[in-house]
């Protein structure tokens, strides 16, 4: 096995995970064949236009001009893949339960051209035991047989989109297959375009890695989200105290409060494993505990926009508020699950007059009411409103402009140094 067995390889659903991936693979010559069931993602892709941040047009065009990559709305061209792998998405129902529908579908959908020991690979974040206890099964039901027909492993994705340290090519994969040749297989088809693959004993522990990270993420920032509303309250500032605790050389690793969690990781994946938990009567406290803490912070972050408007004897009702950043995190435009929805909704019931300023999302809905942002921030917008607040600190905003211009700004990201009498941080 070497990777000249992978001369095509299929990737299914063309989102922040699946079309980077998609491009990596061709851009190391190999002949890619995108699916998704969004036609218009397909007409974007095959009219070269990326609509994903960590993949630039002119890149994706070259690509598509060459035929290196073609995106396709059915699954035909599964047939003519070496490998096939998933990447569409793994949400949680309204009652956080893991909602894997998309997964069982686009295994239905490519099984009928699964044949000659096609290797199969689900990158999809998920629960410990889907790859064997759901994919496996539905593939065998379809008449195919395992080591003959197909190989099947996990293989998390650890991209963060936006970072422009660590990208897709230079973050190491994590491989785990239902028999050692099917790990094998995973483990060559990834080095082509990362530079190192870790092999674990079975698809499970590939999924559990995925769910140990984000889990491990989700406590940390719970944590200092924590400590940020006590360090507030003993005016210390916690920003400061992370900086001075960074310079430890081991045993520390820095994470940041924040108004809320946002994306489709932090958010949902540590739940699928506390879903996954009950069966084996297990309660990850941690989990639940960490979760809690999380999701009361766009209603502490409303409280503390209340608070700096009373120090110039303002209620939140029709007060002019400029808020900058709606994305969940900085430097990118996704929305998904973003604080901002849960604090522009309570922002709304109190009967704000919101504005905002989100230089990478033209327009955000909450509620059924659509807001657009202000096309470029000026001193005027800054100086026309009764308090500024960050919640998302994009690198591309004039923070000095709003700092200097502002009546009142709370800041929830750190991003104007210092203390001043009308600035209003989280943790300082
Ligand atoms: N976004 C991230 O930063 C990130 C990072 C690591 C892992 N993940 C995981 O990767 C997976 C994908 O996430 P994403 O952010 O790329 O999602 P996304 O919503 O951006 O993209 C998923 C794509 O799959 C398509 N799709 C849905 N059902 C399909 C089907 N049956 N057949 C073909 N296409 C289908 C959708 O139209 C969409 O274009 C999720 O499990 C997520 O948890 C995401």
């Amino acid at each position: 096995m070497n990777k000249n067995n992978f001369s095509t390889v299929a990737v299914v659903g063309l989102g922040y995970v699946g079309l980077p991936l998609a491009v990596e693979f061709a851009k190391k010559g190999i002949s890619v064949v995108g699916i998704d069931i969004s036609t218009k993602r397909v007409e974007s892709i095959n009219s070269g236009i990326s609509y994903v941040e960590d993949v630039s047009s002119s890149a994706l065009k070259k690509l598509v001009s060459k035929k290196r990559l073609q995106a396709f709305s059915d699954f035909t061209p599964v047939k003519r893949a070496d490998a096939v792998i998933i990447c569409v998405p793994t949400p949680l129902t309204e009652n956080k339960i893991p909602e894997i529908s998309y997964i069982v579908s686009a295994i239905k959908s490519a099984s009928p051209y699964i044949k000659n020991g096609k290797l199969i690979v689900l990158e999809s974040t998920t629960y410990p035991g889907t790859t064997e206890e759901v994919v496996l099964p539905l593939l065998v039901e379809k008449g195919l047989t395992p080591g003959k027909d197909f190989y099947l492993a996990f293989s998390p994705e650890r991209i963060d989109p936006g970072n422009k340290k660590y990208h897709l090519g230079s973050i190491p994969k994590v491989v785990g297959g239902i028999d050692k040749r099917s790990t094998q297989m995973a483990s060559t088809l990834y080095k082509i375009i990362v530079p190192y693959v870790f092999e674990v004993s079975s698809p499970r522990a590939a999924e559990m890695t995925k769910l140990l990270e984000n889990t491990f993420r989700l406590v940390n920032i719970a944590l200092v989200d924590e400590l940020a509303m006590l360090t507030e309250k003993m005016n210390i500032d916690i920003w400061e105290v992370i900086e001075a605790a960074k310079t430890k050389p081991y045993g520390f690793m820095p994470f940041y409060p924040g108004p809320g969690v946002g994306g489709h990781c932090i958010p949902i994946d540590p739940f699928y494993l506390l879903w996954k938990a009950k069966e084996y009567d297990v309660d990850i406290s941690f989990i639940e505990l960490a979760g809690k803490v999380i999701n009361s912070m766009p209603d502490y972050a409303v409280n503390k926009i209340s608070f700096a408007l009373n120090s110039i004897g303002k209620p939140i009702r029709d007060s002019k508020l400029l808020i900058l950043g709606v994305a969940y995190k900085k430097d990118i435009s996704d929305t998904r699950k973003s604080p901002a929805q849960k604090i522009f909704a309570k922002l709304m019931e109190w009967k704000a007059d919101i504005s905002y300023y989100d230089p990478y999302v033209p327009d955000f809905a909450v509620n059924g009411q659509i807001f657009h942002s202000i096309p470029e921030l000026t001193e005027d917008d800054i100086k026309n409103s009764d308090c500024v607040v960050i919640l998302t600190a994009h690198s591309n905003i004039d923070y000095e402009m709003v700092s200097r211009s502002a009546s009142v700004i709370v800041d929830f990201r750190n991003t104007i140094k210092g203390k001043a009498k009308n600035l209003f941080k989280l943790g300082g």
